[in-house]
This record gives C-alpha cells, structure tokens and sequence, in this order.
C-alpha cells in the first residue's frame, strides 16, 4: 500500500473530553481487511474512523468503492502521518480527510458506515452514540463496526440499535456490527 502505519506510540496528553482515550496502536493488514468485508460498501458510503492513528484503517477504506473515509484523531502529531499516508497511498479510490478533533465532539452527518478499533472508553463511546442519536436521520442506513467491543454494553442503551454480526476470530479477535433497527421495529 506504500504506506507507514507501523508502531505504537504513548501520549500523556490529550485523553480528550472524557479522559478515556487509548493510546495509538494499530492490528495486521489482514485483520483490517478481514473485518472491512463483513459490511457490504456501496459508492455513496461515507465511511468514519473514530481514532484513526496513523491511518491504516483508512487506507484501507479508500481503496474500496465508496465516496469519502473521513479520520478522526485527536493527536496532532498522528493526523499528520495519517495526512502523509492518504496522500502516498497505492490503489486509493475514494476521497480521504484526516480531522483532528475528539470523536465526542465531531460532527458525523455525513457518515453511513462507523468504524471503531477500541479506541476510547466507556464515556466517550457514549458521547459517541448519543451524537449519532441527534444528527443521523434514523431512517437513513448507518453501520457500526467495532472491533474489540470492550464497551459493547453502552450500545444497549441504543434502542434503536440492533447487533447485526457478532464474530470471534481464531486470533481470539471479537468484531461486533450494529445497524439501524427497520422503522417498524423501533420502538
Ligand atoms: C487503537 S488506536 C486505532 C488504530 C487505527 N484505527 C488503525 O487503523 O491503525 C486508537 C486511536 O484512537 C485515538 N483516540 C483515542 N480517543 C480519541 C478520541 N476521543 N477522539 C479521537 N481519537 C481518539 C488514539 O489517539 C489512537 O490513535
């Protein structure tokens, strides 16, 4: 992919709002990719990665079909490498933008897919959920995929959520995927 998004890397500051972020570290190619085919990707999808370090998720995103991947990052040093790898990236198809914001605090109205690597705690999730809650149109589809679900229990107080795919891979790697409930099951 010509890309460099290797590494850990330990911040003391920017915890964000909540307190609850963790620091940058990424998964295999393979895991990522892996993951990205359990949801069907359409050419108007608009796709966000909350906490999306150096951006390898994202690049992945953007060598499928679909208009945008947005990432959302709240290092300024990490959106910067991010920035770097959208712009050296081999086989990109959509757009990328790198924002460095809090994820409690970004505004997602674009956003038809959301993807998550437990990048934050229980309170930020929340905050995450509850944005969403205000600013989608729940009639729209809206996918979230989450990958090592530590807070999946904040997600039950979504109603209008429903787990759509809940997948424990060989590596001991759980993924769950949550979409919009049909209106005539909403209640
Ligand atoms: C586990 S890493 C994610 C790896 C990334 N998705 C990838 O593809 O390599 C978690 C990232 O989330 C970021 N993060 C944590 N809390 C955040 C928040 N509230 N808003 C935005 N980014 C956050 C961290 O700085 C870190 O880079």
């Amino acid at each position: 992919m010509n890309v460099n998004t290797r590494g850990s890397v330990y911040f003391k500051k920017s915890r964000g709002i909540h307190h609850d972020a963790f620091d940058f570290e990424t998964s295999a190619h393979t895991t990522i990719s892996k993951t990205i085919r359990l949801v069907r990707l359409f050419s108007y999808d608009v796709v966000f990665v909350l906490g999306c370090g150096k951006g390898r998720a994202v690049c992945h995103f953007a060598r499928q079909h679909i208009r945008k991947v947005v990432g959302i990052e709240i290092s300024e040093e990490l959106c910067q490498i991010a920035r770097v790898n959208a712009k050296v990236l081999r086989g990109r198809k959509a757009d990328i933008e790198i924002w460095n914001t809090d994820a409690a605090l970004a505004d997602f109205n674009e956003g038809t897919i959301f993807f998550m690597f437990n990048p934050f705690g229980e309170q930020t999730v929340r905050a995450v959920l509850q944005n969403i809650e205000k600013n989608h149109d729940l009639t729209k589809p809206l996918t979230i995929i989450y990958a090592r679900p530590l807070y999946s229990n904040v997600f039950n107080e979504f109603p209008w959520l429903e787990v759509i795919y809940d997948y424990e891979r060989v590596s001991g790697l759980r993924v769950m995927v949550y979409h919009i409930k049909v209106k005539a099951n909403l209640s």
